[in-house]
């Protein structure tokens, strides 16, 4: 089965086309972050929709892989991401829990950094940079590894033991900042050109997102083809809700699904919310946040460079977003671990409890189909998760 020819790269701003031959970061006119584009034409139908999956066994690929059909024609640098389970909760058959923890590397930033890590292969770069806020540190390091390319890696210094113990074993290039991950940027910013760095940030590359969009693939397969009513996405950079909605798009395009799309569901902490705050106040871009503090690291973003996207985003579906506190956050984690044998990451469990707001404001009812995604697993987080419980002398 083929796999399609980038036919060139846009810019989700100005809608210039940039070319796909040569690795590009950002938009070179206005800087907006670029979607790869390609000609899908023989994807169309559902006798196409019918052969995902289908190509796995004889490329010996599979995972998010199986969307081969709408992913760069190239061989991928894989370790298995992708095709998570799709769980349904035990006390609401509406309800369903994505749980991108099956991933290798423990969270759903392998599936951006599998397909960014096998383009930067592709192009013969040699060296990689990023901040991050734990995770995709993590993953970046162990496509790195597998790709034999360098890994630049800066993170906050306070993230869990677990992100500093992957980057290491992997053997990237550790660096712990004393700051957020807008400090950790600004560093890879100022010593890329020196270094020889190629700079594979969060959306200042079209292709963490282009790997991204398959989990609304997933989604919506994973549910017989069908839109759910509700997605809900704990949002730091916002990658993995503009790819989703990418996703949708390719997909009415293919013909592989009809009908209204699912509200999309910005979930944020209430100590570092800057997405939350425009949209209560009908902006379009988010302004910095200061102090920026939460539990859940992978939230701790004060100013996302994708921030006018996600927010045209949830207005465009009719979706909202929301932030909930550390307390409310960790109470729905002790919930679904104890009532439903899944130890969440703490972003997951700010979707979880976004659900349970959500359904006690009235703006979805418990027959309302949704699906939560658990961005991690809770077991990248023991330190984090044994302070908590320590605080509350459960440990
Ligand atoms: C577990 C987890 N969930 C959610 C996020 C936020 O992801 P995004 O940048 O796609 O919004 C992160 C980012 O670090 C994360 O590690
Ligand atoms: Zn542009």
């Amino acid at each position: 089965m083929a796999m399609p020819l980038i036919a060139f790269l846009e810019c989700s701003r100005c809608h210039l086309h940039l070319d796909a031959t040569t690795p590009q970061t950002v938009c070179t006119a206005c800087s907006g972050t670029l979607y790869v584009r390609y000609d899908l034409s023989a994807a169309v139908s559902l006798k196409q929709r019918e052969l995902v999956g289908k190509g796995d066994k004889d490329a010996g690929w599979s995972g998010m892989w199986r969307y081969r059909q709408v992913l760069p024609d190239v061989e991928p640098v894989t370790l298995g991401e992708g095709w998570t389970p799709m769980l349904r909760s035990r006390r609401n058959r509406n309800v369903w829990l994505k749980e991108e923890g099956a991933n290798p590397t423990g969270t759903f930033k392998a599936r951006g950094l599998a397909l960014a890590v096998t383009m930067a292969r592709h192009y013969g770069i040699k060296k990689l940079a990023a901040p991050s806020a734990g995770n995709a540190g993590g993953a970046l390091a162990a496509y790195a590894a597998a790709a034999g390319i360098e890994a630049h890696i800066f993170m906050p210094k306070d993230v869990p033991m677990a992100n500093q113990v992957e980057c290491v074993a992997y053997g990237a290039h550790l660096t712990l900042v004393d700051g957020l991950i807008s400090d950790c940027g600004r560093i890879v910013a100022e010593r890329k050109a020196a270094e020889g760095w190629f700079d594979i940030s969060t959306l200042k590359e079209p292709f963490r997102v282009e790997g991204k969009k398959t989990m609304g693939y997933e989604l919506v397969e994973q549910l017989g083809w069908e839109y759910p009513d509700a997605v809900f996405y704990p949002t730091g950079g916002g990658v993995g809700m503009i790819g989703m909605w990418k996703a949708f798009e390719e997909m009415e395009q293919l013909g592989w699904v009809t009908g209204k799309r699912p509200k999309m569901i910005a979930i944020q902490a209430a100590g570092c919310a800057p997405v939350a705050r425009a949209f209560n106040q009908g902006e379009t871009v988010s302004t910095m946040w200061q102090d920026a503090h939460t539990f859940a690291p992978g939230l701790r973003v004060p100013k996302p460079y994708g921030d006018s996207m996600i927010l045209e985003i949830v207005r465009a579906s009719a979706g909202t977003a929301l932030a909930l506190t550390d307390d409310e956050i960790f109470e729905s984690l002790k919930d679904w671990a104890r009532h439903e044998g899944i130890l969440l990451s703490p972003e997951g469990a700010a979707a979880t409890a976004a659900y349970d707001r959500l359904l006690a404001t009235g703006f979805l009812k418990p027959e309302d189909s949704v699906v939560l995604f658990n961005t991690g697993s809770g077991n990248k987080y023991t330190d984090v998760i044994a302070a908590k419980l320590t605080q509350e002398g459960l440990l």
